[in-house]
């Protein structure tokens, strides 16, 4: 019986790299909640409109601790290695949150933008110094927010190959559980010893702030440990694959390109920012949860220690929301998309987020006005395998 539920995540279509998977797409079209096949066998539910999934999102009585009996996981998991608060329930995970939240408001990181126009600008320079065609993931999409984190947390740069490797393996989802447990350890291990580098030695930086919770005693070496994974991670794969998928998306609808490069109002980039937030909606596995309680929403009951899973990709292609969801339209309000989550994990790190965007966003393409892909659409490796979906690799030339 359950051989026949959708298996989700699905499989995109070849020529539409850009939208959800079709059979997961259609079920919207059935109603709010479908139940889903997993990779384990399980049988969750599947959210896919907006108004349902920011309901459940900000229901209270479901949890995102994923140790609970019921919880959705992506990949089989080996061990412990807890993504921090990311996976917790309040209060704990508000108390871990709050320690680190002052560092991302709108004001903190709008202070960050000339530091991050200048990182954005030298790495153009660079470019356009260098070779072509050039991969821009390696050489532009990964270095502008891994070099941003790095300096927010204080985090030396030179290491940004090692964390990046690893990175990448936490969130793949065809490694091994071990493979990805090890990736886990070794950067909570170099995590740890940062951390008591910065006991040491304390600097004016994120990481050394945390420190500091361990000092006072709110926080055990450990847990700050997990927390700078997490910001590490969080702050630097997100970012990098909406820098390298939004260049490969404008560079596919260029009458949307034109629009942007045409413009230096701040608001157009914005908005085309939070567009292609909506239209990417990276991170395409979907927000898990587990039920605590019975749950009744939109005519169904959600049993208690049911798995959740609200498809925020589906949520941003619900035509009751945004009128004709499909098109990638720069002038559309899109403010109300979920691809940073809703409720109280909603992430962290998003005004971060959107100042990168808004600067690469509006500075790539005018410095660099004949952008143009090295390569044919199917020659370019889709993260089709990962939590985080993106680009391997995106070869361009001017
Ligand atoms: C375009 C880039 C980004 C996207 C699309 C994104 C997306 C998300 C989403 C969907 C969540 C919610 C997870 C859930 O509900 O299960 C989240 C949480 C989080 N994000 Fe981001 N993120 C981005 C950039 C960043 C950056 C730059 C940071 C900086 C450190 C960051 C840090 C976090 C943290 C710490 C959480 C956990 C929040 C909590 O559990 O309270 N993110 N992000």
């Amino acid at each position: 019986m359950t051989d026949t539920l959708p298996e989700f995540p699905g499989v995109r279509a070849a020529r539409c790299p850009f939208d959800p998977p079709p059979r997961i797409r259609a079920l919207q079209q059935d109603g709010p909640l479908a139940r889903v096949r997993l990779w384990d066998g399980s049988t969750p539910w599947l959210v896919t409109t907006h108004a349902e999934q920011k309901a459940l999102l900000s229901h209270p009585q479901v949890s995102a601790d994923v140790t609970r009996p019921g919880y959705p996981v992506s990949a089989p998991r080996a061990g412990g290695g807890s993504l921090s608060f990311i996976l917790m329930d309040d209060p704990e995970h508000h108390r871990q949150r709050r320690m680190v939240q002052g560092a991302f408001t709108v004001r903190r990181v709008e202070g960050m933008r000339p530091a991050v126009q200048r990182i954005v600008d030298e790495l153009i320079d660079d470019l356009l110094a260098g070779p072509r065609p050039v991969d821009l993931v390696e050489a532009f999409a990964l270095p502008v927010p891994s070099l941003v984190i790095c300096e927010l947390l204080g985090v030396p740069y030179a290491d940004h190959d090692f964390f990046q490797d690893n990175s990448r393996t936490i969130i793949k989802r065809d490694v091994t559980a071990e493979e990805r447990a090890a990736a886990g350890g070794r950067l909570l291990e170099y995590l740890d010893a940062l951390v008591a580098g910065k006991l040491a030695h304390p600097g004016d930086d994120l990481l050394s702030q945390v420190a500091g919770r361990v000092e006072a005693g709110e926080l055990t070496r450990a847990e700050a440990a997990q927390m700078g994974v997490l910001l590490l991670v969080a702050g630097h794969e997100t970012t990098a694959n909406m820098i390298a998928l939004g260049t490969l998306a404008l560079l596919r609808h260029p009458g949307q390109l034109a629009l942007l490069r045409g413009s230096d109002d701040p608001k157009v980039v914005a908005g085309a920012v939070e567009e292609l937030l909506r239209y990417l909606n990276i991170t395409h596995s979907g927000r898990r949860r587990v039920a605590l309680a019975d749950i009744e929403i939109a005519g169904q009951v959600i049993r208690a220690g049911e798995g959740i899973i609200m498809a925020n990709d589906v949520g941003n292609r619900d035509p009751g929301v945004f009128p004709r969801p499909d098109e990638l339209d720069l002038t559309r309000d899109a403010r109300r998309h979920v691809a940073f989550g809703f409720g109280v994990h909603q992430c962290l790190g998003q005004p971060l987020a959107r100042l990168e965007l808004q600067v690469v966003y509006g500075t790539l393409y005018r410095r660099i006005p004949t952008l143009a892909l090295a390569a044919g659409l199917d020659d370019i490796p889709f993260k089709h395998d990962g939590q985080v979906y993106g680009v391997y690799e995106l070869p361009v030339t001017w």
